[in-house]
Parts: structure tokens; C-alpha cells; sequence
């Protein structure tokens, strides 16, 4: 068996990761649709809520920018901004400054020191920065960088331009199966081709003008979801060869072993327009939780199980699920609380 699993979070942790994962499924069935909802209120699940802010910093944040850095260490093409894009970097970088210091203010601030001068400090990871915004010598790093280490989302940052939107920016380690580095100047029609069914039911042309549309201080969000193997962050295209094959061997693992390996991926996903350059930031942060914990709360068992045992095969095949989605709705199934056996008499 071939299949790492990296250190399971430690128990509280691990609570946090249950009460705050943003369970996708509000039906027992799931279809794409342009699910877009403003964002900054909280959403109650049947553990807890998610959502309450835009960053979302939880126990995993140490092992998150980590893994990021390492990615970005032996992947320099996760990290691009085009040169018309500068502007758009430096305007997300003081937007997620402002976000992180709203939502975590005894860990993070942010202080005018002057017309365009400012004081960063974040007191998670002792970092401290006086910069002139705008100039990057003063920050000694380029601004989406900058921030990317300190947030556990990534970043993507679109352009609008003749009607269309851009990528043309951003900081992507944890692509689920996509590239970054190939997508970076695709408009965002392009990008969303290969999705199935998409066109015919206009999910993606209605996103689009929902987007170009889309006002500073109105954030949106939606949520995504796959399923993948191990709690591997980074399973972009690049490293396929790393992590593919899991999807053949995990038909070989013991049933225990299929419910501590199998996760439910889920994106949060923030649509935001920058007030400054008006380009338009996406954020996506990613959240996994194995079977195992999943069924331990009894509305999602039933609810994933459902939702996986009728995702129709086009749909699983690009999420790259087919292979396992039936066996991971039967263990859910299977994993149903015992009914207490009758008192004897
Ligand atoms: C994939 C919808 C915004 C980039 C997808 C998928 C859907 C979708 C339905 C297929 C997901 C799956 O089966 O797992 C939407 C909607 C959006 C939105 C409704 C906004 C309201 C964005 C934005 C970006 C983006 C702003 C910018 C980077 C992608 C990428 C993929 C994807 C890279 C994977 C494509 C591939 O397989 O190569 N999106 N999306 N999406 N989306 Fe979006």
C-alpha cells in the first residue's frame, strides 16, 4: 500500500475541523447550478457553522502555509501575476490585511501610518511589515506572495476587460485537479470548458455576468466539492503522477483504512471585487474531513450517501470519482448507528 497519511490533526484540532466544515450539500441530490450567496454571515450546520468571515484561519493553519511554501519552493508557476495585474496584487494584499485584522483583531492589525503608508503585524506568526503601498522594496516581496503566507486561501485575481474576465493573476497550491500555471491569461469562459453540462444549462455564462456585475464591499460565495485520497493539499495537475494512482489503489485497501483515507474536499469559494484596481479576487479555501468523522454526524452520513450514490457518471468522471464515489456511499451507508438492541425480559 502506497498511501500517505499525514499526521492526523491532534484531538481538539480535529473537533475544529468537524464543527467548522462547511458541509456542501443542501439536497439529497447534487447538480452544478450558479450557486452564489453574499458572504460574511455565518452558516449553520448540523455540527456548527462556517463562514463567519471572509479568512477563515483554523488548527491548521501552521501546516497549511507550510505545505504552501513548500509548493511554491518547487513550483515556481503556482505564482503569477501579469504585469497589467500589479496594481490588483497590492489592492488584495491591503483587502485580506483588512479582512484578517475585522475577523482576528487580538492577532492581527493593520495601522495608517500615513496617506499611503501602513503597519502590518500578525501576531500568529510574528511577522511585522511597514510598507508605502505601492512600492514593493518597502515590503521586500511581491504583495500577493506577501499575503498568500499568511492566509490559508488562495488567491486568484481576474481582469475585466471587453466583457470578458481574466485570470491573470494569483497564488494556487491546492488546485484539485486543475493548473494554475496552465489556466494563468484563459478567460474564465475558457477555463470552465471542460466542465460537463455546464454550457447546455447556462450555470457558467450566468456566473459570468453575475461577476462582471459584481460591486466592492458585496462579497459572494459559493462552495465546490470532490472527494480525494489522503489529506494531500496539492493535488494539482502538475504532480499528477504523485497522487493519481491512489484513485486505482484505494480499491485495494480494508474498509477501515477506506474510511480514514477517503475525504470529502470542500472549497469555500469568496467572490470579491477590489475597491481600488476593480479586478476581481477569488478566494478558495479548502477543508477536509475523512469518512470516519463525516458519519459521525448522523444528518451528513445519510445526506453524502445519498448525494454520492446518484451523482450521475459524467459528473463523477471529471471530478475523477468514479472509480470509488459507489464504494465511499456504501461505507457511509454501512456505517449507520446501530440501533440499541431491546432491554431483555
Ligand atoms: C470548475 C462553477 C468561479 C475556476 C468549476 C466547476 C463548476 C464551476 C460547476 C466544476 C467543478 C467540479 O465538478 O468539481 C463556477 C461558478 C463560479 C465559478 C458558478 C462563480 C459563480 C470561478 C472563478 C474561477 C474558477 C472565479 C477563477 C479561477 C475554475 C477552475 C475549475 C472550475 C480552474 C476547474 C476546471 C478544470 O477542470 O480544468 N467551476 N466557477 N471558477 N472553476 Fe469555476
Amino acid at each position: 500500500m502506497t498511501i500517505d497519511l499525514p499526521p492526523a490533526p491532534a484531538p481538539d484540532a480535529a473537533g475544529d475541523l468537524v464543527t467548522g466544515f462547511p458541509f456542501p450539500f443542501p439536497e439529497d441530490r447534487y447538480r452544478y447550478s450558479t450557486n452564489v450567496e453574499p458572504a460574511g454571515t455565518p452558516s449553520v450546520t448540523a455540527a456548527g457553522q462556517w463562514g463567519a468571515a471572509v479568512v477563515d484561519i483554523d488548527a491548521e493553519y501552521h501546516h497549511e502555509l507550510d505545505a504552501r511554501a513548500a509548493v511554491l519552493a518547487s513550483d515556481p508557476t503556482r505564482h503569477a501575476v501579469l504585469p497589467h495585474m500589479v496594481p490588483a496584487a497590492w489592492d488584495a494584499m491591503l483587502t485580506l490585511m483588512r479582512e484578517l485584522a475585522l475577523a482576528y483583531p487580538d492577532h492581527m492589525h493593520l495601522t495608517a501610518t500615513g496617506p499611503d503608508t501602513w503597519q502590518w503585524r500578525n501576531d500568529l506568526l510574528g511577522v511585522e511589515a511597514d510598507f508605502r503601498y505601492g512600492d514593493q522594496a518597502t515590503l521586500g516581496e511581491e504583495p500577493l506572495r506577501y499575503i498568500t503566507s499568511q492566509v490559508q486561501e488562495d488567491v486568484a485575481l481576474l481582469d475585466q476587460r471587453d466583457e470578458q474576465l481574466f485570470v491573470d493573476a494569483g497564488v494556487i497550491t491546492f488546485a484539485a485537479d486543475w493548473s494554475f500555471g496552465f489556466d494563468v491569461g484563459m478567460s474564465f469562459l475558457e477555463i470552465h470548458g471542460p466542465v460537463p453540462r455546464v454550457k447546455k444549462m447556462g450555470v457558467i455564462t450566468r456566473a459570468h455576468e453575475f461577476l462582471k456585475r459584481l460591486q466592492p464591499h458585496q462579497p459572494y460565495r459559493r462552495t465546490n466539492w470532490t472527494l480525494t485520497i489522503g489529506r494531500r493539499l496539492d493535488v494539482s495537475t502538475e504532480i499528477y503522477p504523485e497522487w493519481g494512482p491512489d484513485r486505482e489503489t484505494i480499491a485495494h485497501v480494508d474498509d477501515t483504512e477506506f474510511g480514514a483515507l477517503v475525504h470529502l474536499r470542500v472549497e469555500v469559494q469568496h467572490l470579491i471585487r477590489l475597491p481600488d484596481s476593480g479586478a476581481l479576487m477569488f478566494l478558495i479555501r479548502t477543508y477536509m474531513l475523512p469518512l470516519e468523522q463525516l458519519a459521525g454526524v448522523e444528518p451528513w452520513r445519510r445526506r453524502a450517501a445519498d448525494v454520492l450514490a446518484e451523482l450521475p457518471a459524467d459528473m463523477a468522471d471529471y471530478k475523477g470519482i468514479i472509480k470509488y464515489k459507489d464504494r465511499a456511499a456504501q461505507w457511509l451507508r454501512d456505517a449507520a448507528p446501530t440501533p440499541p438492541s431491546p432491554e431483555p425480559h
